[in-house]
Formats: structure tokens, C-alpha cells, sequence
């Protein structure tokens, strides 16, 4: 098989084909987030089967797709179809929406999805903005040779999501009306929902959330040293581990899809910048840090500098 340095670029090339922008941000959509693409202006969907080299996706709730349009004037890319471990997909497939992202330009990736919380402040519908991760899925995306035209070897993880931008999130969450928190998202590679000792070990190895997914492309967006917000809708929550509600893949669409229209707006919020000027540690206004990718993406159509 070709490398994947070699399939995303044929990749890239039947994308041109339907579409010639360079898209800023990436955006993967979580179970039951599908409905954040009606906040798109202008959209142009591709279907994976049109990409080639694209991986198909069999999960309930994501449909395979890319859609290419604008979010608060900005151009952005957006994956409806995640590939997860539990579909039996292996780590490079399930980042290659991710990496095809970054080869069309992106320097911004937001990862979404549905989670279960362990934090019994939690609640069904509140909003966690992640501020880091616990790898469980006993894998990862950079395993085996690593190509040091998409990043380093041992990528640093010290802050594997941006500051600035989940500053952001939260504000404007907030002004969405969301109940909002900061937390830590686990990742196992399910599909079983946790066992009660399991919700418990979650709780206990430092988790407030737990999902079956995100943490792999985050390793890939870091490897690559691309800004990432991470945000997780609670679906369910296990607060007395000996008395659990129990809980069904329709359960969770049901209860994120009540939120998604509102977590839509918060992505296209911190995406204008609308919400504060003046961060801690922010220097200029977000879009300026931009400037130079849009011209280094729009002159450059190969994947990845050599
Ligand atoms: N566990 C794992 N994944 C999930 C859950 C959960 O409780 N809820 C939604 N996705």
C-alpha cells in the first residue's frame, strides 16, 4: 500500500476537484452533533465515497462526509462521518479525515463529541471544554515510522489543548446559556458503555468525562502542531455507580441533539472571536495569527512540507 503521505495527496487532489479554498479551522463532529452543519454558509458537501483513499465510516450517527463552507466568515472543514477503534478501524485510518484536514490547511482543529460523566457535578446537556486527556485506547495514531514531514517523533503533550481557545469556549458558552465546566476526557475503545468498577476506575485515574474517541486525532492535530479546542456534550452520567440509569446509543444522539444547535453557535463564537479581546496572554486579534498560512496553504497544494 502507498504511504499516507502519498494516499492524502491523491486525496487532496479529488477534493480540488470539487472545491478549491483553503479551509482555516477543521471541525470533527461528535454522535448527535451532526445538526453543527446547518450552521455552515455556503457549504459544499463531498461524500468519502467521491475521495479517494477516504475510509468509510459505519457508526450510528455519522455519515461519511466532508462539508466545506463558512462559519463566522471564516472558511472551515468539517467532518461528519468520525471513524472510530470499536468500528475495527486501525489509529492512521481513524486520523485520516483529520491529517487530510491539515494538508488542505488547516491550523485549527475543534474535536466534539458525546460523553458519559464520572464528575457527579456533572449534568445530561452541560458542556465540558477539555483542558487534557487520558489515553485508555491502547494505541495511537503515531505508532510505527514516523514521518517527520507531518511532525517529530515524540510530539510534546504538555498542553494538548489551547488555552486561548477554550477560554473562549467557555465564555461563550456561557453566554449560550450552557452550564459549562473545564475537565479531563478518557478514552477507552469500547463499544460496551463502562462496567460500574469501570466508571469507578475513570473517576479515580482523574477523568470527569469518558468517551470512545477524540483522543486520536488530538495526537494527530498535536503532531502536527496545530491548535486544538476539544469539547465534550455529557449524555449521561454515572454518579452512583451501584444504582446506574444504563444507558443506549439512542439515549446519548437524543440527549446531544438537544444541545447541538447551541454548541454550533459556541464554535462559530470562538471561531469570530466575538467573545473577549483582551484573554489573559492574548496578544493580537485570533484571525491575524492566520495571515501567513492562508498564503503558505493557497501557494503550496502539496500535503505537507518537506
Ligand atoms: N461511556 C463511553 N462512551 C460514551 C458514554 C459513556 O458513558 N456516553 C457517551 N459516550
Amino acid at each position: 500500500m502507498q504511504d499516507q503521505h502519498t494516499r492524502l495527496n491523491a486525496s487532496v487532489e479529488c477534493i480540488r476537484k470539487f472545491h478549491h479554498g483553503t479551509p482555516v479551522a477543521g471541525i470533527v463532529l461528535g454522535s448527535g452533533l451532526a445538526s453543527l452543519a446547518d450552521c455552515l454558509d455556503e457549504a459544499i458537501v463531498i461524500d468519502g465515497c467521491d475521495i479517494r483513499h477516504y475510509p468509510q465510516t459505519t457508526a450510528p450517527g455519522h455519515r461519511g462526509r466532508l462539508l466545506f463552507g463558512k462559519l463566522s466568515g471564516l472558511p472551515v472543514c468539517l467532518i461528519d462521518g468520525r471513524l472510530h477503534r470499536y468500528e475495527g478501524h486501525d489509529f492512521e485510518t481513524i486520523v485520516y479525515p483529520v491529517r487530510l484536514m491539515i494538508a488542505l490547511g488547516i491550523r485549527l482543529l475543534v474535536v466534539s463529541n458525546a460523553a458519559g460523566a464520572v464528575n457527579r457535578n456533572y449534568r445530561s446537556g452541560d458542556v465540558v471544554v477539555l483542558d487534557d486527556h487520558i489515553n485508555l485506547m491502547w494505541g495511537s495514531p503515531l505508532r510505527g515510522a514516523n514521518d517527520d514531514r507531518m511532525g517529530p517523533r515524540f510530539p510534546d503533550m504538555s498542553r494538548p489543548y489551547d488555552a486561548e481557545l477554550a477560554d473562549r469556549a467557555m465564555v461563550a458558552s456561557r453566554e449560550e446559556g450552557l452550564r459549562v465546566h473545564r475537565g479531563v476526557y478518557l478514552a477507552l475503545s469500547g463499544p460496551t458503555y463502562e462496567t460500574p468498577a469501570e466508571y469507578r476506575m475513570v473517576r479515580k485515574l482523574g477523568a470527569d468525562v469518558v468517551g470512545m474517541s477524540t483522543i486520536p486525532e488530538v495526537i494527530a492535530a498535536r503532531h502536527s502542531r496545530i491548535r486544538v479546542l476539544g469539547m465534550s456534550v455529557v449524555s449521561n452520567v454515572a454518579a452512583d455507580e451501584d444504582d446506574l440509569a444504563g444507558t443506549s446509543g439512542d439515549d446519548v444522539i437524543a440527549t446531544v441533539s438537544r444541545v447541538a444547535p447551541a454548541v454550533g453557535r459556541v464554535v462559530a463564537a470562538v471561531l469570530a472571536g466575538r467573545v473577549p479581546e483582551t484573554l489573559p496572554g492574548s496578544t493580537s486579534s485570533f484571525l491575524d495569527g492566520f495571515a501567513d498560512i492562508l498564503c503558505f496553504a493557497q501557494n503550496d497544494r502539496t500535503v505537507f512540507r518537506s
